[in-house]
């Protein structure tokens, strides 16, 4: 009997895998089990894992030993293996390992009910099919560790691009979206519990479609839901950035004015290694096309250090990038060499590990400085701020993001989780911006004086 059975989930990797949790809760709670927030209260723990490279799997290693040691106390605890790396440690677990009982792949969430029977009854239990079809259309996620103000929602799952370095096209299969309605539907039940943000998500977000529906019909029918609550989306693809989908956002109050635009690379010679479809100065032209349009918008990327082959004049050229776009936010990383990839079957990975370190503190502190400045930049600026909670420095204060993504931090004063609070910036670091509260709003009021829009 798996009823009244208490569950946790430990959630590794991208926002996806953040959505996916919510989506086993669901399925889990609907077959009476109960969700906990401590692994030592659990009779089944799932750890929905990632692997995009090789630390965030050593993580995950890491901490199914720790799971084994409470198994050894505790023998009817069931260890589950969700997400990205199931694909992987299934062979593992099967050859060797008495890690864990249970392997699921990203497809196959609705078949756990089943698996934990057939653990029970003393075998391992293994699912890692993927699938053509599976969204997870018709299953409300169930939401145990979020703020209440904003929510993940995805809209489409896998992605066929097939970048030379990268996993996710072998760890969640193919591309496919799910039907706009049942999307529709989840953006309004948020829209009743008095949800403030979503952030639609997608490996390749903006790729999305539906018959002829397209992202941005969804954003704009999306954002007509609730003038109130406003939207993000992760992660795009610069291939798919339509211009319509641009002066949507910059028109709609309630879109925005952040996008994620990962680059990977400054030259034409390894972004063709990587496989990503652009050059340089097509990337650089849809930049100054979103900064033109979008005034004041705000870009972040992602960025790779020392890929197969990349030779010091490579490395300046992503330098040169960041400093000419000028992201308000960048996230790093050294290449991880992964099985299966292109990469990892036709290039060497060949950049010595000091020196791809050394590389990446070169990108890493040069984007720092250039944050500093952007954010100095804001002074006196105001902002929309959504409150998403108290600061983690101190009881007496608030935090929470402006419009364009970026963390403020002001005087609580009797302001709450999920106001808008008109502030205006008066300090920051590299991270963060402190400001002053001017007093509570809303997006449409924010919106309608001319000056802020
Ligand atoms: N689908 C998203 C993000 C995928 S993973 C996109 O295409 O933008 C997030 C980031 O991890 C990637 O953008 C890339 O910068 C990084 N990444 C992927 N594979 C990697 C690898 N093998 N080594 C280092 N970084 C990698
Ligand atoms: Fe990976 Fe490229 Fe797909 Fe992003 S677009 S998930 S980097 S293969
Ligand atoms: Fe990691 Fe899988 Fe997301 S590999 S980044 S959890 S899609």
């Amino acid at each position: 009997m798996s009823s009244q059975k208490k569950f946790y989930i430990e959630t590794y990797g991208c926002q996806m895998n953040f959505a996916d949790s919510e989506i086993v809760n669901a399925i889990l709670m609907d077959e009476g089990m109960q969700a906990v927030t401590e692994a030592e209260l659990a009779d089944i723990i799932l750890v929905n894992t990632c692997s995009i490279r090789e630390n965030a799997e050593t993580k995950v290693w890491n901490r199914l030993k720790e799971f084994r040691g409470l198994k050894s106390q505790k023998e009817s605890l069931t260890v589950g293996v969700l997400g990205c790396m199931a694909e992987r440690i299934k062979d593992q677990i099967i050859e060797e390992e008495q890690l864990v009982d249970i392997v699921v792949g990203p497809d196959a969430y609705r078949d756990i009910p089943r698996l934990i029977e057939e653990v029970e009854d003393g075998r391992k239990a293994v699912n890692v099919l993927l699938s053509l079809e599976e969204t997870y259309a018709d299953i409300a996620p169930v939401r145990t560790t979020g703020n209440g103000v904003s929510a993940f929602v995805s809209i489409m799952r896998g992605c066929d691009n097939m970048c030379s370095f990268c996993v996710v096209p072998f760890t969640r299969g193919r591309e496919r979206s799910r039907p706009i309605e049942s999307i529709l539907t989840e953006i309004q039940k948020l829209s009743d519990e008095g949800y403030k943000e979503v952030t639609l998500l997608g490996q390749n977000v903006n790729s999305y479609k539906d018959g002829l529906n397209t992202f941005t019909t969804l954003m704009d029918r999306a954002s007509r839901i609730n003038p109130e609550i406003r939207f993000r989306f992760s992660s795009p693809h610069p291939k798919d950035f339509p211009d319509d989908l641009l002066y949507l956002i910059a028109e709609r109050p309630n879109l925005c004015n952040y996008i994620h635009i990962p680059a990977q690379a400054g030259s034409d010679s390894m972004l063709e290694r990587m496989r990503r479809p652009y050059t340089r100065d097509q990337y650089l032209a849809l930049i100054q096309k979103m900064k033109s349009i979008i005034p004041g918008c705000s870009l972040s990327t992602d960025i790779i250090a020392g890929f197969c082959g990349e030779t010091e004049e490579e490395h300046q050229q992503t330098l040169s990038l960041m400093k000419e776009v000028e992201y308000d936010l960048a996230y790093m990383f050294a290449y991880s060499e992964r099985e299966r990839t292109l990469a990892y079957r036709k290039f060497e990975d060949d950049v010595p590990e000091e020196v791809k370190k050394r590389r990446l503190s070169e990108i890493i502190s040069q984007q720092m400085s250039i944050q500093h400045s952007r954010n100095k930049a804001e002074i006196g600026n105001r902002h929309i701020v959504l409150v998403e909670g108290t600061s983690k420095r101190s009881e007496d204060q608030l935090s929470g993001r402006t419009d364009t993504n970026k963390m403020v931090v002001f005087d609580r004063k009797d302001f709450v989780r999920g106001d808008y609070v008109e502030v205006e910036i008066t300090d920051c670091t590299s991270a963060t911006l402190r400001a002053i509260p001017i007093g509570k709003t809303t997006l449409s009021e924010y919106y309608s004086e001319s000056v802020h829009s």
